[in-house]
């Protein structure tokens, strides 16, 4: 558990090239300082918000983050939010999307994204079910994770980090019939 105080200095910004790198694989049995540094602030960053805590130490709230909004292109995001009654936490390593749905969703109100500053109006356009597959850090194994809802959502925001792509590149018109996303709380 981490004992470092988030601060909102450690984000980059969407003007910054890491963001738009391809962040490099990870080699989940040789991890370096650096790795666990960088996990141990993401857990901190997100937790925070987890644990209620932005306002008292005056960072934007997120649910997700990947390792290039700390600067480092490795390919690692963190995510931890309650979607009703279910605990969503994972250390995710090369995580990689392995089947989608055809149907496609959106979060009515827009995506928002800790690296994101400025307003972009529209909606992102996202599968509403995708198949994962990753390294769980948290649990020290190989996972697939068949996700829908909010999770299937922010899994492919924090893929696309991964990959150099932000929210605003999804933004389309064309909703093609997908269905929006509802919270369930
Ligand atoms: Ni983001």
């Amino acid at each position: 558990m981490s004992k470092l105080i988030p601060n909102k200095n450690w984000l980059t910004y969407d003007n910054k090239p890491v963001l738009r790198e391809k962040c490099k694989l990870v080699d989940v049995n040789h991890l370096e300082k650096e790795d666990f540094e960088m996990m141990d602030k993401m857990i901190a960053y997100i937790d925070a918000t987890y644990e209620d805590k932005a306002k008292k130490y005056r960072i934007v709230p997120g649910i997700a983050i990947a390792a290039n909004q700390l600067g480092i292109a490795k390919q690692v995001a963190y995510i931890h939010f309650d979607e009703g009654e279910q605990e969503h936490k994972y250390m995710l390593m090369n995580p990689k999307i392995i089947s989608t749905s055809i149907t496609k969703t959106y979060v009515p109100h827009g995506e928002g994204c800790l690296s994101v500053l400025d307003e972009h109006e529209g909606v992102s356009i996202r599968y509403k079910t995708v198949k994962v597959k990753a390294y769980d850090y948290l649990t020290k194994k190989d996972i697939v994770i068949n996700a829908d809802g909010l999770l299937a959502i922010c899994l492919q925001h924090e893929i696309d980090h991964l990959n150099g792509y932000l929210f605003y590149d999804r933004i389309s018109d064309n909703l093609n019939n997908a269905i929006p996303y509802k919270s369930k709380e």
